[in-house]
C-alpha cells in the first residue's frame, strides 16, 4: 500500500495539459468547481488525485503539481473510444439524464468501461495508506468501488454520483444493470445531488439484487452496512463574490454591456453544449419574443455562451449543428446592423470572464432538461452582491430544489418559458431584489466546502468492518 490518506479518483485529473507556443508542456489547473472543492481537503489530508489527463498519450509517472499529488491514468485511442465516447457519454450519460437521446447498448463499450475502471481501481489500491478514504466520483466510475474493495478491503470507500440517478423505468434498460449496482455497493457510502436519486438506488437494490433495505440503508448478506444518502453540491460562493467585487471584474462588465452596444437588457446563457442543457427550446423562445415584437433587438440581447464539448460524439454533432443553423436563421431574420438578437460564442472563458458576464446580464436563463445541480445558475446568484438580476431556472436541474426563488420553468413547455422571460423582465425591482436576496443567502450558506467536508466526515467515521471470524 501506498502512503496517501484521501484518495480521490476521477475521469480527469484537476489539471489540463497545455502546449505552450514554444512547444513545451505544462500543466495548468483546471477551471472546474470540485478541484477548488477538494483542495483545501486535499491539503489537510496527504492526498493523492488519480484520473485521465486527457488525450492520448504516453505513460505517465506520478508527479506533483502546485503541491498535490497526482496519479496520471492514460488511455489508449481506442479506450477513449470505447470507454469516454462510448459508454460514458453515449450510453450512461443519455440514460441518466432521462433518455433526452438515445442511449446506444454496445457491448465492446462494456468490456473497455471495466477494463479502465479496474485500472483506476488499481492505480488507488496502490497509492493508499492502510485504512485510508477513497472517494470516488462520477458515472465513469461506477465500478471503482466494489473493484477497489476487492483489492483493498481495509479502505474506507466513498462514492458520489455528479449527474442524476435515474427511476428503476429508465436505469433497467441497461444489459449490465445488475453489475453497475453491485459496482457501486463497494462504498461505503454512495451519495447523490438528491434524496430521489439515492431513493432511486435503493429501491433498485432491494428489487434487483435483492439485499435487504430499510430507508437509505442497505445491509449486504455479510452484514456490511452502505448507506445511500442526498449531497447537494454547490461553489465557492464567497471565491465568486470577491471576484465579482473586484475592480478589474467590475470595469469589465461595463466594458462588456458597452460592447453589446448599450442595451436596456442583457439575458445570458452559460452552458457546456450538450443536448441536455435545452439551449436549443430556450433561444426558440427568445426568438419568438422578439419575432412577436415583446423584446426589440435595439434594446435588448441574448448572450449565450456554448462551451465545445465532447466534440467526436455524434449527438454532440448533430445538437451543434442544430443550434448554430437556429442562430444563423435568428440573426439573419431579426437582427440588425450591430444588433444581433442572439450573441453566440462557442467557448470557454475564464472565470473572471464569467463573473464579468454575470454581473452584465439583468437575467439568466438556465433551462437543462435535465441536470444533476447545475452550478452555474449557483455562480450567477454568487456573483450578484447587488442583489440585482434575475434567474429562470428550469425545474428539472437539482438547484431547483435549493433555488425556489428563481422563475422555475418547464423547458418542454416554451409558452411557459416565454412567459417566465417576461415576467422576470419586467419584474419589480423590489421582487427581483427579494428574490435574489434568499438565493444569496442559500448559496452562501451551502457552499462547496460544506459538501466535501460533509461527505468526508460522514466517510471518516464509517466503522471498518471485523475481521470474519474463523
Ligand atoms: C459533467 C460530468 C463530469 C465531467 C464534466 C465535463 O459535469 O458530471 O464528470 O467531467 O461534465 O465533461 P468531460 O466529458 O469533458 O469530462
Amino acid at each position: 500500500s501506498g502512503s496517501a490518506d484521501l484518495v480521490i479518483v476521477a475521469n480527469r485529473l484537476p489539471v489540463d495539459r497545455v502546449v505552450d507556443t514554444d512547444g513545451t508542456l505544462r500543466w495548468r489547473r483546471s477551471p472546474g468547481g470540485l478541484v477548488s472543492a477538494l483542495e483545501p481537503v486535499m491539503r489537510v489530508h496527504q492526498g493523492a488525485w488519480i484520473g485521465w489527463p486527457g488525450g492520448t498519450d504516453e505513460e505517465l509517472e506520478p508527479f506533483v503539481e502546485d503541491g498535490l499529488q497526482l496519479v496520471p491514468v492514460t488511455l489508449s485511442a481506442r479506450e477513449v473510444e470505447e470507454f469516454y465516447e462510448g459508454f460514458s457519454n453515449a450510453t450512461l450519460w443519455p440514460l441518466y439524464h432521462d433518455v433526452v437521446a438515445k442511449p446506444l447498448f454496445k457491448r465492446e463499450w462494456w468490456e473497455a468501461y471495466k477494463r479502465v475502471n479496474q485500472r483506476f481501481a488499481e492505480r488507488a489500491a496502490e497509492v493508499a495508506a492502510p485504512g485510508a478514504m477513497v472517494w470516488v466520483h462520477d458515472y465513469q466510475m461506477q465500478l471503482v468501488p466494489q473493484m477497489l474493495r476487492d483489492l483493498r478491503p481495509d479502505l474506507k470507500i466513498g462514492f458520489f454520483l455528479h449527474i442524476p440517478f435515474p427511476p428503476a423505468e429508465l436505469f433497467n434498460q441497461l444489459p449490465w444493470r445488475r453489475q453497475v449496482l453491485e459496482g457501486l455497493l463497494g462504498a461505503d457510502i454512495v451519495g447523490f445531488h438528491l434524496p430521489g436519486g439515492a431513493q432511486n438506488f435503493v429501491r433498485l437494490v432491494r428489487t434487483r439484487v435483492g439485499h435487504k433495505t430499510h430507508r437509505d440503508l442497505i445491509t449486504l448478506p455479510d452484514g456490511r452496512p452502505v448507506r445511500a444518502g442526498a449531497y447537494p453540491i454547490s461553489i465557492d460562493a464567497s471565491d465568486f463574490e470577491d471576484l465579482a467585487r473586484s475592480p478589474e471584474v467590475t470595469r469589465r462588465a461595463e466594458a462588456i454591456r458597452k460592447a453589446l452596444g448599450n442595451p436596456k437588457r442583457v439575458l445570458l446563457g452559460v452552458d457546456r453544449l450538450d443536448y441536455t442543457k435545452g439551449i436549443y427550446p430556450r433561444l426558440r423562445a427568445y426568438a419568438e419574443l422578439v419575432a412577436d415584437g415583446t423584446f426589440d433587438v435595439e434594446a435588448t440581447v441574448f448572450v449565450q455562451v456554448a462551451t465545445p464539448s465532447r466534440e467526436r460524439v455524434d449527438e454532440y454533432r448533430r445538437m451543434r449543428d442544430e443550434i448554430d443553423m437556429l442562430v444563423g436563421r435568428v440573426n439573419g431574420d431579426l437582427g440588425r446592423i450591430g444588433r444581433p438578437a442572439i450573441s453566440y460564442l462557442h467557448s470557454s472563458y475564464p472565470r473572471e470572464e464569467m463573473a464579468a458576464l454575470y454581473r452584465a446580464a439583468d437575467i439568466m436563463v438556465v433551462t437543462p432538461y435535465r441536470d444533476g445541480m447545475n452550478l452555474v445558475c449557483k455562480e450567477y446568484v454568487a456573483c450578484r452582491y447587488d442583489n440585482d438580476g434575475a434567474l429562470v431556472l428550469s425545474e428539472f436541474a437539482g438547484a431547483a430544489h435549493e433555488l425556489s426563488q428563481a422563475w422555475l420553468v418547464n423547458p418542454y413547455d416554451i409558452n411557459g418559458m416565454k412567459a417566465a422571460i417576461v415576467e422576470a423582465a419586467t419584474a419589480d425591482p423590489k421582487e427581483i431584489t427579494r428574490r435574489m436576496k434568499a438565493m444569496r443567502k442559500t448559496v452562501s450558506e451551502h457552499d462547496v466546502d460544506r459538501w466535501a467536508t460533509g461527505f468526508l466526515d460522514e466517510l471518516d467515521a464509517v466503522k471498518p468492518m471485523k475481521p470474519p471470524i474463523r
